[in-house]
């Protein structure tokens, strides 16, 4: 049985929050934010209410280019290159319709892709080109090599960690393969930030705050290559203003002028609390508590693990028995157990999912006896 490391990651992680109502195995939803993350962003709101929103935004600065820094560091990119936005949809939304490919412009991506991606891709009226996976949904990089050699499409989509799965793409070599191809890759690390490495050589990359890195919601980032935004037209750019926008850095145009900066900055300390944990360190409890997860949950009362068992994420989900109602059980746990765990329909990936899961994503808190008790109340 698996045992958990860095317990000193767990402690910390417990002592800095509000205490749980109940079970929170639902990070890959919406992570429980320390109480100096709460603070931070409750003090900048007040802050605005003394002396002016965008004179608290001013003196929010050098913080929020201090973030920028940070989080582009972890995706292998520089302050310059990052924008904050409201989510990782509103990230997609924007690179697509300001970087507009013409529609039939052919687009590699997994079967397996976010339904929302998919909906802002094809939206475009790009047409997805779809890479081989194997039967867990991960990308077949043979295959991939293959694809990119002899019909490469103009740009690759990969999502990281899916939010219907636990499984981790293979996007470092996928990134080697498309740099050699001469074709960009744009990665969603909404999932996956926080969680597992990001630093890959994408060239576009966007994720949220809310999830692994536990900061406020309505908050994301779209990170890109100079040789991206090149492509990308901006609604007020450059051109607009009378010194030509000089000194504005290149992915700052596709920030919203008006923001929940409070939220911004509640981003920023909730980055340093992971760096101050070491991401290395909360990759393996993370893991781990995904393969102690499995080892618990898998086959109890005839639900089954998707995930192999050893696979390096904290999120596992379960197919249900034949019987088995995923939203009703999850309804079922959280009223009668008071576990907060997600019912995920099978929208969230047509041609991957045959029926909905249910999905456990517990952060670096949580305890093996807490999921003792939730497989205990999955097959009472
Ligand atoms: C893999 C993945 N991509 C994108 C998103 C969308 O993120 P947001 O809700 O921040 O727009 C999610 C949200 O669950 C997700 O899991």
């Amino acid at each position: 049985m698996t045992t958990l490391p860095h317990d000193d990651l767990g402690a910390t992680w417990r002592a800095a929050r509000t205490r749980p109502a109940g079970v929170h195995l639902d990070s890959a939803a919406c992570s429980r934010q320390s109480a100096a993350v709460l603070d931070t962003v409750a003090r900048h709101a007040r802050h605005e209410a003394e002396i002016g929103g965008y004179v608290a935004e001013a003196a929010a600065d050098g913080l929020l280019q201090q973030g920028r820094s940070v989080l582009a560091g972890l995706v292998g990119l520089a302050a310059a290159d990052l924008a904050f936005t409201e989510s990782a949809s509103a990230s997609v939304r924007t690179l697509f319709s300001r970087w507009r490919p013409a529609p039939g412009t052919r687009v590699g991506m997994l079967p397996g892709e976010y339904w929302q991606n998919l909906a802002v891709l094809t939206d475009a009226g790009l047409v997805p080109v779809v890479l081989p996976a194997d039967d867990a949904g991960r990308l077949d990089l043979a295959a991939a090599e293959r694809v990119l050699r002899d019909d490469p499409p103009a740009l690759v989509h990969l999502t990281l960690v899916a939010s219907h799965r636990g499984v981790v793409q293979p996007g470092r070599e996928l990134a080697a393969l498309c740099r050699a191809a001469g074709v960009p890759l744009a990665l969603d690390v909404a999932q996956a930030l926080g969680h597992v490495d990001c630093d890959l050589g994408a060239d576009a990359v966007y994720g949220t705050s809310r999830k692994w890195l536990a900061g406020p919601r309505g908050v994301g980032f779209l990170a890109m290559r100079p040789s991206v935004s090149a492509r990308l037209t901006p609604v007020v750019g450059p051109e607009l203003f009378d010194d030509g926008g000089a000194g504005v850095d290149h992915a700052r145009w596709y920030e919203s002028h008006d923001a929940h900066v409070a939220g911004r900055v509640g981003l920023v300390v909730a980055v340093g609390e992971h760096l101050a944990a070491g991401p290395h360190r909360v990759r393996e409890r993370l893991s781990a508590l995904g393969r102690a997860t499995r080892e618990r949950l898998d086959g109890r009362g005839g639900w089954t693990v998707a995930e192999p068992p050893d696979e390096p994420t904290a999120i596992t989900t379960l197919r249900p028995p034949a019987d088995g109602d995923v939203r009703a059980t999850v309804a079922r746990l959280r009223e009668h157990h008071g576990i907060v765990v997600t019912a995920i329909g099978r929208e969230r990936a047509w041609a991957e999912l045959t029926g909905p899961v249910l999905r456990v994503s517990p952060h670096l808190d949580a305890t093996l006896e807490e999921l003792d008790v939730l497989a205990g109340a999955l097959a009472p």
